[in-house]
């Protein structure tokens, strides 16, 4: 790796992320069904239907995983409680076998020197919540307050930071527009339901958190690039409203109290009744942002309903996921992050990272030229005085990739699925240098 860790600041936090549903094993401890689990079952939703039942079998071997990141060199570790595992109908009952584990979870971190940096949800709703509508529900961030104060009543005392919701994004649009996450809905009306319901229900969890005297509370979302497939007219604006539901939905309601205007040309008649009183809740304050960078999208315009506008393939080098490979766009997300929403408040890069084939035992020479080319961009965002601080790969362990199903392996460790053995990949051994000079 050209990186090396004296060119960051002090202190400057270096992390990796995982998440419960996708490396757990949803099967073991008592945890309930999932809304992952019934998306998965159904054909054509995932990769060979493959779902997080066993998954890297963290649930029992998350004290050698975290050996593993201790001898990365990291100072922290991003992970996610599973809302399913600690209440498996979503409210009332606690499972006692959940809690304990993430218990164990976050004292097996402190012991190793890692700062734990929890997320509350990484989309794994139990089913029971989805049968009464999910996230279209009004009710689900009140459900939602409810599993914080159970959680973060065990943990809170621990944790370094907390953000309640990964990706309010993928939670909301890809999920109930696109229907390419479960529940896999293709509906507008559940999908302004959702977008607005997640930020209130991001708001209720850190109120909730804030009670039990809780610091360190973040928010942590994604955002993708939008570039005009030409120089036309149409272009920009068919790129300006992909950057508008995807990177200036949330941020407005979070750090502005209203969403795009090019939106709400399409949500008004759709949106829950009374969300324009929501604000002040959504905005409650928070402590940091989170940004979450993989690609940029070519966006061209196009014929048919609202948003009338296509993915084109761009130019690019493209990782196994098919993204192109774009460290600009991380660049231009921390400055204009900065600028125009956040302010002064700090930054981290909570997830970046790329899915490269099956390589053991070979060069990994891909992914360290992915992640020095975002690490320089990074590198430059701080020069111009952007207050990052961390930065996460995404991610430790190859893991369930969502509706690809365990083909794409984004892990600076591979597992093999069959035997769940951990081997370090090369791009590992490189970031455990670079991290010790
Ligand atoms: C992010 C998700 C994470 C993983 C990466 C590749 O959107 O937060 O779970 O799927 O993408």
């Amino acid at each position: 790796m050209r990186f090396k860790r004296s060119e960051f600041p002090e202190g400057f936090l270096f992390s990796a992320a995982t998440s419960s549903y996708q490396i757990e094993g949803h099967g073991f401890g008592g945890a309930g069904k999932t809304h992952w689990d019934t998306f998965a079952a159904t054909p054509g939703n995932v990769v060979r239907a493959e779902h997080g039942q066993r998954a890297c079998d963290h649930y029992h071997r998350f004290e050698e995983d975290l050996d593993l990141a201790r001898d990365l060199g990291l100072d922290a570790y991003r992970f996610s409680t599973s809302w399913a595992r600690v209440m498996p109908e979503g409210r009332g009952n606690v499972n006692p076998e959940g809690l304990d584990f993430y218990d164990r979870l976050v004292d097996a971190m402190l012991e190793r020197g890692l700062k734990p940096q929890a997320t509350l949800y990484h989309w794994e709703l139990p089913v029971a919540l989805a049968d009464l509508g999910g996230w279209r529900n009004p009710d689900l961030p009140n459900w939602f307050a409810d599993f914080t104060e159970v959680i973060m009543g065990r943990i809170g005392d621990r944790v370094f930071s907390c953000a309640p919701i990964n990706e309010p994004w993928c939670v909301g649009w890809l999920s109930h527009f696109m229907g390419h996450h479960a529940p896999g809905l293709r509906d507008i009306r559940a999908t302004a339901h959702a977008m607005h319901h997640v930020l209130v229900a991001h708001g209720r969890a850190v109120q909730v958190m804030r009670g039990l005297g809780m610091k360190n509370l973040g928010a942590v979302c994604n955002f993708e690039y939008a570039q005009p497939v030409d120089n036309s007219a149409a272009a920009a604006e068919a790129a300006g409203l992909y950057d508008a539901y995807y990177n200036r939905f949330f941020l407005g309601g979070l750090f502005q109290g209203s969403y795009p205007e090019e939106m709400m040309v399409a949500f008004a008649p759709h949106m829950p009744q009374g969300w324009e009183d929501d604000f002040d809740l959504i905005q409650t304050p928070i402590d940091w942002l989170g940004l979450n960078y993989y690609t940029r999208k070519v966006i061209a315009p196009a014929d048919g309903a609202w948003p009338a506008h296509a993915e084109v393939e761009g130019p690019l080098n493209k990782t196994q996921m098919g993204w192109e490979i774009y460290p600009e766009g991380l660049h231009h997300f921390l400055a204009w992050v900065h600028e125009n929403y956040t302010k002064g408040l700090p930054l981290y890069v909570t997830e970046n990272g790329m899915a490269n084939a099956d390589l053991l035992g070979r060069e990994d020479t891909e992914r360290m030229a992915y992640l020095d080319d975002h690490l320089d961009a990074a590198k430059s965002a701080i020069a111009q005085d952007v207050p990052l601080e961390g930065y996460t790969f995404w991610s430790l362990l190859d893991n369930y990739e969502w509706a690809f199903g365990y083909e794409k392996r984004f892990g600076l460790i591979h597992v093999d699925f069959d035997t769940l053995k951990r081997t370090p990949k090369a791009s590992y051994h490189a970031i455990a240098k670079a991290l010790s000079q």
